[in-house]
Protein backbone atom coordinates (compact mmCIF):
# COMPACT_ATOMS: atom_id res chain seq x y z
CA UNK A 1 0.00 0.00 0.00
CA UNK A 2 3.08 2.30 0.02
CA UNK A 3 2.38 3.83 -3.42
CA UNK A 4 0.47 6.39 -4.09
CA UNK A 5 -1.60 5.99 -7.75
CA UNK A 6 -2.46 9.57 -8.52
CA UNK A 7 -0.79 12.83 -7.50
CA UNK A 8 -3.84 14.83 -8.68
CA UNK A 9 -6.73 13.76 -6.30
CA UNK A 10 -6.88 15.91 -3.48
CA UNK A 11 -6.29 13.93 -0.52
CA UNK A 12 -7.96 13.92 3.17
CA UNK A 13 -5.35 12.83 5.59
CA UNK A 14 -6.39 12.70 9.89
CA UNK A 15 -3.12 14.26 11.53
CA UNK A 16 -2.59 13.22 14.98
CA UNK A 17 -0.63 15.27 17.64
CA UNK A 18 0.47 14.02 20.89
CA UNK A 19 4.01 14.75 21.52
CA UNK A 20 4.10 17.23 24.79
CA UNK A 21 1.05 18.40 26.67
CA UNK A 22 -1.80 18.82 24.06
CA UNK A 23 -4.05 16.07 22.58
CA UNK A 24 -4.75 17.11 19.34
CA UNK A 25 -6.49 15.66 15.87
CA UNK A 26 -7.46 17.29 12.30
CA UNK A 27 -8.72 16.66 9.35
CA UNK A 28 -7.04 18.50 6.33
CA UNK A 29 -7.52 18.49 2.78
CA UNK A 30 -5.05 18.75 -0.10
CA UNK A 31 -2.27 19.94 2.34
CA UNK A 32 -3.23 23.19 3.43
CA UNK A 33 -7.50 23.31 3.69
CA UNK A 34 -8.26 22.56 7.52
CA UNK A 35 -11.51 20.37 7.82
CA UNK A 36 -11.02 20.72 11.85
CA UNK A 37 -7.97 21.67 14.47
CA UNK A 38 -9.04 20.25 18.14
CA UNK A 39 -6.44 20.44 20.94
CA UNK A 40 -6.93 19.33 24.14
CA UNK A 41 -4.79 21.35 26.38
CA UNK A 42 -3.13 19.84 29.55
CA UNK A 43 -2.57 23.37 30.50
CA UNK A 44 -4.72 23.35 33.66
CA UNK A 45 -3.62 19.88 34.78
CA UNK A 46 0.35 21.22 34.98
CA UNK A 47 -0.20 24.65 35.81
CA UNK A 48 0.58 23.93 39.51
CA UNK A 49 3.80 22.23 38.44
CA UNK A 50 5.32 25.22 36.28
CA UNK A 51 5.81 23.18 33.68
CA UNK A 52 4.75 19.57 31.80
CA UNK A 53 4.93 16.21 34.56
CA UNK A 54 5.42 13.65 31.78
CA UNK A 55 3.79 10.96 33.95
CA UNK A 56 1.03 13.05 33.48
CA UNK A 57 0.96 14.15 30.61
CA UNK A 58 0.85 10.43 29.01
CA UNK A 59 -2.32 9.65 31.26
CA UNK A 60 -4.38 12.21 30.49
CA UNK A 61 -3.49 11.52 26.45
CA UNK A 62 -4.76 8.34 27.12
CA UNK A 63 -7.90 9.78 28.58
CA UNK A 64 -8.31 12.28 25.50
CA UNK A 65 -7.42 10.62 22.35
CA UNK A 66 -10.52 8.94 21.77
CA UNK A 67 -12.93 12.11 22.54
CA UNK A 68 -10.34 14.40 20.79
CA UNK A 69 -10.46 12.02 17.44
CA UNK A 70 -13.82 11.49 17.50
CA UNK A 71 -14.97 15.72 17.34
CA UNK A 72 -11.90 15.96 14.87
CA UNK A 73 -14.14 13.57 12.80
CA UNK A 74 -17.77 15.43 13.24
CA UNK A 75 -16.37 18.85 12.98
CA UNK A 76 -14.58 17.77 9.90
CA UNK A 77 -17.86 16.01 8.61
CA UNK A 78 -16.07 13.13 7.29
CA UNK A 79 -16.47 9.22 7.33
CA UNK A 80 -13.79 7.56 8.98
CA UNK A 81 -13.68 5.36 5.46
CA UNK A 82 -13.35 8.70 3.53
CA UNK A 83 -9.79 9.38 5.28
CA UNK A 84 -7.08 8.74 2.81
CA UNK A 85 -4.12 8.45 5.11
CA UNK A 86 -3.35 8.89 8.88
CA UNK A 87 -0.45 10.74 9.69
CA UNK A 88 1.12 11.47 13.42
CA UNK A 89 3.50 13.22 14.90
CA UNK A 90 6.23 10.66 15.97
CA UNK A 91 9.69 12.32 17.21
CA UNK A 92 10.78 14.23 18.90
CA UNK A 93 8.85 14.75 22.24
CA UNK A 94 8.28 12.58 25.74
CA UNK A 95 8.23 8.95 24.98
CA UNK A 96 4.77 7.88 27.08
CA UNK A 97 3.19 10.94 25.34
CA UNK A 98 3.84 10.21 21.80
CA UNK A 99 3.50 6.62 22.52
CA UNK A 100 -0.84 7.07 22.72
CA UNK A 101 -0.93 9.21 19.58
CA UNK A 102 1.23 6.83 17.78
CA UNK A 103 -0.97 3.65 18.93
CA UNK A 104 -4.23 5.37 18.28
CA UNK A 105 -2.62 6.52 14.46
CA UNK A 106 -1.23 2.74 13.73
CA UNK A 107 -4.62 1.28 15.21
CA UNK A 108 -6.63 3.33 12.81
CA UNK A 109 -4.37 2.52 9.92
CA UNK A 110 -4.40 -0.67 10.39
CA UNK A 111 -8.09 -1.39 10.94
CA UNK A 112 -8.63 1.11 8.15
CA UNK A 113 -5.99 -0.21 6.21
CA UNK A 114 -4.99 2.92 5.26
CA UNK A 115 -1.73 3.97 4.90
CA UNK A 116 0.09 5.38 7.59
CA UNK A 117 2.71 8.19 7.37
CA UNK A 118 4.88 9.10 10.94
CA UNK A 119 5.86 12.82 10.62
CA UNK A 120 8.88 15.20 12.30
CA UNK A 121 6.99 17.31 14.78
CA UNK A 122 9.65 19.84 14.01
CA UNK A 123 9.42 19.70 10.61
CA UNK A 124 5.66 20.18 10.95
CA UNK A 125 6.10 23.40 12.91
CA UNK A 126 7.97 24.62 9.35
CA UNK A 127 5.05 23.13 7.61
CA UNK A 128 2.06 25.06 9.51
CA UNK A 129 2.80 28.44 7.03
CA UNK A 130 1.50 26.11 4.68
CA UNK A 131 -1.82 26.07 6.07
CA UNK A 132 -5.21 28.12 5.04
CA UNK A 133 -2.51 29.89 2.76
CA UNK A 134 -0.93 27.10 0.58
CA UNK A 135 1.90 29.91 -0.22
CA UNK A 136 5.06 27.77 -0.70
CA UNK A 137 8.17 29.96 0.70
CA UNK A 138 11.04 30.25 -1.83
CA UNK A 139 13.53 27.69 -0.74
CA UNK A 140 16.38 27.01 -0.11
CA UNK A 141 14.94 28.79 3.36
CA UNK A 142 15.98 29.32 6.44
CA UNK A 143 13.73 27.44 9.15
CA UNK A 144 13.09 28.57 12.80
CA UNK A 145 11.66 26.86 15.08
CA UNK A 146 11.12 28.57 18.38
CA UNK A 147 8.88 26.63 21.06
CA UNK A 148 8.76 25.61 24.55
CA UNK A 149 10.69 22.63 23.83
CA UNK A 150 12.81 23.60 20.82
CA UNK A 151 14.83 26.30 19.52
CA UNK A 152 16.59 25.86 16.55
CA UNK A 153 17.69 27.12 13.09
CA UNK A 154 17.57 24.52 9.89
CA UNK A 155 18.65 24.90 5.95
CA UNK A 156 15.28 24.30 4.53
CA UNK A 157 15.78 22.44 0.92
CA UNK A 158 11.89 21.28 1.34
CA UNK A 159 9.42 20.66 3.90
CA UNK A 160 10.95 17.05 4.16
CA UNK A 161 14.68 17.69 3.50
CA UNK A 162 16.53 20.38 6.16
CA UNK A 163 19.60 20.30 8.70
CA UNK A 164 20.26 21.58 11.83
CA UNK A 165 22.46 24.58 11.67
CA UNK A 166 22.28 25.81 15.27
CA UNK A 167 19.97 25.16 18.35
CA UNK A 168 20.11 26.35 22.15
CA UNK A 169 22.94 24.39 24.48
CA UNK A 170 20.79 24.99 27.70
CA UNK A 171 16.99 26.36 27.52
CA UNK A 172 14.07 26.51 24.82
CA UNK A 173 12.95 29.91 24.34
CA UNK A 174 9.57 29.55 25.60
CA UNK A 175 11.02 27.18 28.03
CA UNK A 176 13.27 30.62 29.61
CA UNK A 177 9.46 32.21 28.89
CA UNK A 178 7.72 29.88 31.00
CA UNK A 179 10.56 30.21 33.70
CA UNK A 180 10.39 34.39 33.88
CA UNK A 181 7.06 34.23 34.08
CA UNK A 182 7.25 31.93 36.93
CA UNK A 183 10.17 34.40 38.47
CA UNK A 184 7.77 37.36 37.85
CA UNK A 185 4.46 35.30 39.50
CA UNK A 186 2.45 36.07 36.35
CA UNK A 187 1.20 32.19 35.74
CA UNK A 188 1.85 29.28 33.27
CA UNK A 189 2.37 29.04 30.20
CA UNK A 190 4.61 32.19 30.59
CA UNK A 191 4.73 33.28 27.02
CA UNK A 192 1.06 34.58 25.98
CA UNK A 193 1.30 36.43 29.67
CA UNK A 194 4.71 38.43 29.20
CA UNK A 195 4.04 38.89 25.36
CA UNK A 196 0.96 41.08 26.72
CA UNK A 197 2.90 42.42 29.89
CA UNK A 198 5.87 43.61 27.49
CA UNK A 199 3.52 45.76 26.08
CA UNK A 200 3.30 48.04 28.95
CA UNK A 201 7.10 48.05 29.71
CA UNK A 202 10.23 49.66 28.48
CA UNK A 203 12.09 47.09 26.46
CA UNK A 204 14.83 49.36 26.72
CA UNK A 205 14.53 49.77 31.18
CA UNK A 206 16.44 46.67 31.61
CA UNK A 207 20.00 46.01 29.81
CA UNK A 208 19.84 41.89 30.20
CA UNK A 209 22.58 40.32 28.38
CA UNK A 210 22.40 38.96 25.05
CA UNK A 211 24.30 35.84 24.30
CA UNK A 212 26.07 35.44 21.23
CA UNK A 213 28.24 32.57 21.46
CA UNK A 214 31.12 33.50 18.81
CA UNK A 215 30.56 35.61 15.62
CA UNK A 216 29.86 32.91 13.39
CA UNK A 217 27.93 30.68 15.58
CA UNK A 218 24.10 30.43 14.90
CA UNK A 219 23.10 28.86 18.28
CA UNK A 220 21.50 29.83 21.54
CA UNK A 221 21.98 30.35 25.28
CA UNK A 222 19.22 31.52 27.74
CA UNK A 223 20.22 30.12 31.02
CA UNK A 224 22.19 33.11 31.16
CA UNK A 225 19.33 35.71 30.43
CA UNK A 226 16.70 33.93 32.77
CA UNK A 227 19.71 33.86 35.49
CA UNK A 228 19.92 37.14 35.00
CA UNK A 229 15.80 38.41 35.16
CA UNK A 230 16.24 36.50 38.56
CA UNK A 231 18.59 38.53 40.40
CA UNK A 232 17.31 41.56 38.48
CA UNK A 233 13.83 40.62 40.65
CA UNK A 234 15.01 39.00 43.77
CA UNK A 235 18.23 41.06 44.19
CA UNK A 236 22.03 39.63 43.98
CA UNK A 237 21.83 35.63 44.23
CA UNK A 238 18.39 35.48 44.32
CA UNK A 239 17.79 35.91 48.17
CA UNK A 240 14.76 37.99 47.74
CA UNK A 241 11.39 35.55 48.09
CA UNK A 242 9.40 37.16 45.51
CA UNK A 243 8.55 39.71 42.67
CA UNK A 244 6.66 41.55 45.57
CA UNK A 245 9.29 44.26 46.55
CA UNK A 246 8.63 45.44 42.54
CA UNK A 247 5.83 48.03 41.29
CA UNK A 248 3.16 46.92 38.41
CA UNK A 249 5.44 49.00 36.20
CA UNK A 250 8.74 47.82 36.97
CA UNK A 251 7.20 44.42 36.34
CA UNK A 252 5.89 45.33 32.79
CA UNK A 253 9.51 46.52 32.34
CA UNK A 254 11.34 43.34 33.25
CA UNK A 255 8.94 41.99 30.89
CA UNK A 256 9.49 44.05 27.51
CA UNK A 257 12.89 44.00 28.53
CA UNK A 258 13.03 40.29 28.55
CA UNK A 259 11.38 40.25 25.66
CA UNK A 260 13.76 42.47 23.64
CA UNK A 261 16.62 40.52 24.32
CA UNK A 262 14.78 37.14 23.41
CA UNK A 263 13.83 39.16 20.05
CA UNK A 264 17.47 41.12 19.62
CA UNK A 265 19.15 37.62 19.59
CA UNK A 266 17.06 35.65 17.45
CA UNK A 267 17.17 38.62 15.35
CA UNK A 268 20.77 38.56 15.10
CA UNK A 269 20.70 35.04 14.49
CA UNK A 270 18.49 35.15 12.06
CA UNK A 271 19.77 37.96 9.71
CA UNK A 272 23.58 36.03 10.07
CA UNK A 273 22.23 32.52 8.90
CA UNK A 274 20.39 33.72 6.18
CA UNK A 275 23.77 35.49 5.05
CA UNK A 276 25.47 32.02 5.99
CA UNK A 277 23.69 29.73 3.83
CA UNK A 278 21.75 32.41 1.02
CA UNK A 279 18.44 31.94 1.93
CA UNK A 280 15.73 32.99 -0.33
CA UNK A 281 12.88 33.21 2.70
CA UNK A 282 12.66 32.91 6.45
CA UNK A 283 10.04 30.17 7.70
CA UNK A 284 9.09 30.44 11.46
CA UNK A 285 7.28 27.97 13.33
CA UNK A 286 6.45 26.93 16.96
CA UNK A 287 4.79 28.55 20.15
CA UNK A 288 7.01 31.98 20.52
CA UNK A 289 5.82 32.75 16.88
CA UNK A 290 2.80 33.58 18.11
CA UNK A 291 4.89 36.32 19.65
CA UNK A 292 3.86 40.10 18.54
CA UNK A 293 6.88 41.35 19.16
CA UNK A 294 9.11 39.04 17.45
CA UNK A 295 5.93 38.58 14.16
CA UNK A 296 6.79 42.24 13.86
CA UNK A 297 10.56 42.50 14.30
CA UNK A 298 10.98 39.94 11.65
CA UNK A 299 9.64 42.37 8.86
CA UNK A 300 13.00 44.07 9.39
CA UNK A 301 14.73 41.09 7.30
CA UNK A 302 15.98 41.30 3.47
CA UNK A 303 14.02 38.04 2.48
CA UNK A 304 10.30 37.52 2.67
CA UNK A 305 9.00 35.75 6.09
CA UNK A 306 6.44 33.04 6.38
CA UNK A 307 4.71 33.22 9.66
CA UNK A 308 2.11 30.49 10.89
CA UNK A 309 -1.37 31.91 11.45
CA UNK A 310 -2.01 32.02 15.07
CA UNK A 311 -4.35 29.44 15.72
CA UNK A 312 -1.31 27.15 14.16
CA UNK A 313 2.09 28.22 16.56
CA UNK A 314 1.56 25.88 19.30
CA UNK A 315 1.33 22.31 19.10
CA UNK A 316 -2.04 21.61 16.91
CA UNK A 317 -2.82 18.45 14.64
CA UNK A 318 -3.40 20.27 11.56
CA UNK A 319 0.51 20.84 10.67
CA UNK A 320 0.93 16.74 11.29
CA UNK A 321 -2.23 16.01 9.15
CA UNK A 322 -0.61 18.99 6.73
CA UNK A 323 3.19 17.44 6.56
CA UNK A 324 1.46 14.26 6.39
CA UNK A 325 0.04 15.19 2.86
CA UNK A 326 3.17 16.48 1.54
CA UNK A 327 5.02 13.11 1.99
CA UNK A 328 2.13 11.29 1.04
CA UNK A 329 2.15 13.17 -2.68
CA UNK A 330 5.72 12.45 -2.78
CA UNK A 331 5.11 8.69 -1.67
CA UNK A 332 6.32 8.63 1.62
CA UNK A 333 4.68 6.76 3.88
CA UNK A 334 5.68 4.26 6.99
CA UNK A 335 5.31 0.28 7.88
CA UNK A 336 2.86 0.03 10.79
CA UNK A 337 6.26 -0.77 12.90
CA UNK A 338 6.71 2.56 12.96
CA UNK A 339 8.38 3.71 16.52
CA UNK A 340 8.04 6.45 18.87
CA UNK A 341 10.99 8.39 19.15
CA UNK A 342 12.02 10.47 21.69
CA UNK A 343 14.82 12.78 19.70
CA UNK A 344 14.54 14.62 16.28
CA UNK A 345 16.40 12.59 13.39
CA UNK A 346 16.92 16.38 11.47
CA UNK A 347 21.13 15.98 11.06
CA UNK A 348 23.41 18.24 12.17
CA UNK A 349 25.04 20.24 8.82
CA UNK A 350 28.59 21.12 8.73
CA UNK A 351 30.16 23.50 9.84
CA UNK A 352 29.75 26.91 7.39
CA UNK A 353 33.50 28.30 7.36
O1 LIG B 1 5.03 24.81 20.12
P1 LIG B 1 4.55 24.68 21.53
O2 LIG B 1 3.07 24.61 21.75
O3 LIG B 1 5.16 23.43 22.24
C1 LIG B 1 6.40 22.89 22.01
O4 LIG B 1 6.61 22.21 20.95
O5 LIG B 1 7.25 23.14 22.89
O6 LIG B 1 5.17 25.92 22.32
C2 LIG B 1 4.78 26.24 23.63
C3 LIG B 1 5.63 27.40 24.11
C4 LIG B 1 5.47 27.72 25.59
O7 LIG B 1 6.75 27.83 26.18
C5 LIG B 1 4.76 29.06 25.58
O8 LIG B 1 5.07 29.89 26.70
C6 LIG B 1 5.26 29.67 24.29
O9 LIG B 1 5.31 28.59 23.39
N1 LIG B 1 4.38 30.72 23.77
C7 LIG B 1 4.75 32.02 23.62
C8 LIG B 1 3.61 32.73 23.14
N2 LIG B 1 2.58 31.81 22.99
C9 LIG B 1 3.08 30.60 23.38
N3 LIG B 1 5.92 32.63 23.87
C10 LIG B 1 5.99 33.96 23.63
N4 LIG B 1 4.94 34.70 23.19
C11 LIG B 1 3.75 34.13 22.93
N5 LIG B 1 2.72 34.88 22.49
ZN1 LIG C 1 5.78 21.96 19.31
Amino acid sequence: FQIRLSLNNMSTILGIESTCDETAASVVVDGFDVRSNIVATQVGIHAKFGGVVPEIASRAHIENILPVLREAMEKANVELKEIDAVAVACRPGLIGSLLIGVTAAKTLAWCLDKPLIGVDHVQAHLYSVMLQSNRAPEFPALGMVCSGGHTAIYQVQSFSQMTLVGSTIDDAVGEAYDKVAMILNLGYPGGPLIDKLAQQGDPKAIAFPRSSLGKESLDFSFSGLKTSVLYHVRGHKGLAKDVSRLSQQEIADVAASFQQACIDVILRKLKRGIQQYGSKSLILGGGVSANRGLRTALTALSVPVYMPPMEYCTDNAAMIAGLGDYLFARGMSSALNLDAVTYSAIERAEVVK
